[in-house]
């Protein structure tokens, strides 16, 4: 079955973060909010940590947000209860899953110096398993839920720099369209901002699924291996070169560029992952046709480029207009369970309704 996701323009629409807003949040007795967040895909990948303790990344990275994909997240503070709970996709989860949102939650009480546990309830509008990571879109979506229904007033760049702290990639799913995540060296801040909105350029993501088991070695572990390869010292110093060239190519609308700098980047990635100690194979035979496919599309004339996670499936990016044939195509390749498309897509953002909290854009 193949499936496809609406256009992202289709989601009830609500109050947008722009860059660096400034809202008061105005709670009622209950207390609890809902965001929507996207998954993210990165041109210029983050793979390894600087600084593990305050999750700063090895290296700059740069994505894009994938509308039609999102998590939706509600928080709602509830002091009768003696634990958080959390409820994704309809069911209780408790173990690593559970340990990982209340360490997350932890710091939001911090911030807020509010002991409340909460009731956490998740949904993932893409099929769980189907090999699309949802730590980004989940964090992020948490982040801002979880600020929101705690009061807390956090501009943007503080949510993303939050958000971080759940998983790496959330941060840059906090603000919209084509996002880089920065370290500063002076600071030490790090988080991600916006430098070309969701409209800039009409791409598409073509997600070919090829495995819809969960990954065997999930990116934490992976990347604590990084630095156990002796071509990443090579990747991370060649990061600020190849975080200028993906720049320049988007807000050029140069095609070619963008196809040269993420293969090579998603190569590198790969291969400092292959040469760890253990090394982590990620490709499967059906990854590495696609790619050898995309190559012979291209000198076709046609515009897609891929670039892949820490997992088999492969992201065929292309230009909008290019998508029914690229889609055709990746449904013939051998092994593609689905495709899954995604598209340039707006910042996290609250969504009013069932949620109890009133914003008012000050
Ligand atoms: C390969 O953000 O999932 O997708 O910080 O450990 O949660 P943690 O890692 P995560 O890593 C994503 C790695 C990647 C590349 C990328 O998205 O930049």
């Amino acid at each position: 079955m193949h499936s496809t996701f609406s256009d992202p323009s289709s989601h009830p629409s609500s109050l947008q973060l722009t860059p660096h807003p400034s809202y008061s949040i105005l709670l009622d007795m209950t207390q609890a909010a809902t965001a929507l967040a996207h998954p993210n895909i990165a041109f210029i990948k983050y793979w390894g940590l600087k600084d593990a303790a305050n999750r700063i990344p090895a290296n700059d990275s740069l994505s894009m947000n994938l509308g039609g994909l999102s998590t939706r997240t509600t928080v709602t503070l509830d002091p009768s209860l003696r634990a958080d709970v959390l409820i994704l996709n309809g069911e209780r989860v408790s173990g690593a899953g559970l340990e990982r949102a209340q360490l997350f939650l932890d710091r939001i009480r911090r911030l807020a110096g509010n002991p409340s546990p909460v009731l956490i309830e998740s949904e993932n509008n893409f099929p769980i398993g189907a090999g699309v990571a949802s730590s980004a879109s989940g964090f992020a979506a948490l982040a801002l839920a979880g600020a929101a229904a705690f009061g807390l007033d956090l501009a943007e760049p503080a949510l993303s720099a939050l958000a971080r702290f759940g998983s790496g990639s959330a941060c840059r799913s906090i603000p919209g369209g084509f996002v880089e995540w920065r370290t500063d060296a002076e600071t030490g801040d790090s988080f991600a901002k916006s430098f070309a909105p969701e409209e800039h350029w009409d791409l598409a993501d073509c997600i070919a699924i090829l495995s819809e088991s969960h990954k065997k070695t999930g990116s934490e572990v992976g990347m604590r291996l990084a630095g156990t390869s002796p071509l990443q010292a090579a990747r991370v110093a060649d990061s600020a070169r190849r975080m200028r060239l993906c720049r320049e190519a988007i807000l050029n609308r140069d095609f070619n560029a963008l196809a040269a700098i993420t293969e090579l980047d998603s190569n590198l990635m790969h291969a400092v992952m292959m040469t760890s100690q253990p090394p982590l194979f990620y490709w499967q035979p059906g990854s590495l046709a696609i790619m050898q496919a995309v190559k012979r599309w291209q000198v076709e004339g046609l515009p897609v480029t891929y670039t892949l996670d820490a997992g088999p499936n492969v992201h065929v990016i292309c230009l909008k207009e290019a998508m029914d044939e690229t889609l055709t195509r990746l449904r013939r390749m051998p092994g593609v369970l689905d495709v899954l498309l995604g598209f340039p897509a707006g910042p996290a953002r609250l969504l009013p309704g069932d949620s109890q909290v009133s914003l008012q854009k000050v």
